[in-house]
C-alpha cells in the first residue's frame, strides 16, 4: 500500500513557518507582506481560488487585498489597476487570477506586472531565470510539488522522473525543477506516442493533464511515487484528480490525493513567493 502524501498536513507545517517569519518581518519593518489579488469576471472556479488565496494571506499575518473587476472590463482598463498596485509600495506581490475574459491579452497582462512583484513567476524574466536555475520566485505549483517530495524525503537525483503535461504554468516549470534537482527528466504530452511506456519508466511521475482520472494502474511502474496535480470535478459532482486513484494507489509507494494533496501546497509556495518580495523591497529600499 502507498504512502499517502498529505499535503494539507505540509501546507500546515510550511504556512506555519511563514506565519513566524511574517511575525518578526512586522516586528522589524513595522508593516505586513502585501498580496493584491485581481479577478476579472465571476469565473466561479476563480472565486473559490481568490477567496482561499485571501484566507490563506490572512492566517499567516498578510495584508491581503482582492479587486473584483467586471467580466466587461477592458484590457486598459486592467493594465491600468496593475500600474496603480506597481506604483504602491505596500504592494509587495500581484496576482491576475487567470483566465482573464477572451478579449484581454493574457500575454500583456503578464507584461505588466514586473518581475520583482510577479509572485506566480509568470513574467519571462522570471521564466528564464527558473530555466537557468538563478530564481527568486518559484512557480507555485510546481515549487509545492518539490517541497511535498522534499517532505517525504524522496530525492529526484538520479531517478527517472516523467511529467505528464506540457502547461507553461505547471508541466513546463515541473521539468526543469526536477531536471534542477538532478532527475532524469521526461516530459509526455497529448502528441506523445506510446504515452503508457514512457509513464511506466517513472520512478516519480508527475501529472498535470486536466483531464479525470486519465492515469490508470496499467500505466505505471510498482513503486513508483506519484504526484497528481489534477483537480477535476466528475459527472456526481465529486472531485477527482488526473490520476485513478484507485488502480494506481496498490502499485505506487507514495502517491498524493486529490482533494488534499498538491492543492493546499499551491497556495503556500504563493505566501512564500510574497514574504520573498517584501524582504527584496525591503533590500531594494536600504540600498
Ligand atoms: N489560475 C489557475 N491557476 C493559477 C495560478 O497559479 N495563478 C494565476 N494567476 N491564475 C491561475
Amino acid at each position: 500500500m502507498a504512502v499517502l502524501i498529505d499535503g494539507k498536513k505540509i501546507a500546515a507545517e510550511v504556512r506555519g513557518e511563514i506565519a513566524a517569519e511574517t511575525a518578526v518581518f512586522k516586528d522589524k519593518h513595522g508593516f505586513a507582506p502585501g498580496l493584491t489579488v485581481i479577478i476579472v469576471g465571476e469565473d466561479p472556479a476563480s472565486q473559490v481560488y481568490v477567496r482561499n488565496k485571501k484566507r490563506a494571506c490572512e492566517e499567516v499575518g498578510f495584508a491581503s487585498r482582492v479587486i473584483e473587476m467586471p467580466e466587461q472590463t477592458t484590457e486598459a482598463e486592467l493594465l491600468a489597476q496593475i500600474d496603480a498596485l506597481v506604483k504602491d509600495d505596500a504592494v509587495h506581490g500581484i496576482l491576475v487570477q487567470l483566465p482573464v475574459p477572451k478579449h484581454i491579452s493574457e500575454e500583456a497582462i503578464l507584461r505588466a506586472i514586473p518581475p520583482h512583484k510577479d509572485v506566480d513567476a509568470f513574467h519571462t524574466e522570471n521564466v528564464g531565470k527558473i530555466m537557468i536555475g538563478d530564481f527568486e520566485y518559484l512557480p507555485c505549483t510546481p515549487a509545492g510539488v518539490m517541497e511535498l517530495l522534499r517532505h517525504e524525503n524522496i530525492d529526484p537525483a538520479g531517478k527517472e522522473c516523467v511529467v505528464v503535461g506540457r502547461s507553461n504554468i505547471v508541466g513546463k516549470p515541473m521539468a526543469m525543477l526536477l531536471l534542477h534537482a538532478n532527475g532524469t527528466v521526461t516530459i509526455a504530452h497529448s502528441r506523445t506516442k506510446n504515452l503508457a511506456e514512457i509513464t511506466r519508466r517513472a520512478d516519480i511521475l508527475v501529472v498535470a493533464v486536466g483531464r479525470a482520472e486519465f492515469i490508470t494502474g496499467d500505466m505505471v511502474k510498482d513503486g513508483a511515487v506519484v504526484i497528481d496535480v489534477g483537480m477535476n470535478r466528475k459527472a456526481d459532482g465529486k472531485l477527482c484528480g488526473d490520476v485513478d486513484f484507485a488502480s494506481v494507489e496498490p502499485k505506487a509507494s507514495a502517491i498524493t490525493p486529490v482533494p488534499g494533496g498538491v492543492g493546499p501546497m499551491t497556495i503556500t509556495m504563493l505566501l512564500r513567493n510574497t514574504l520573498t518580495a517584501a524582504e527584496s523591497a525591503v533590500r531594494a529600499a536600504d540600498k
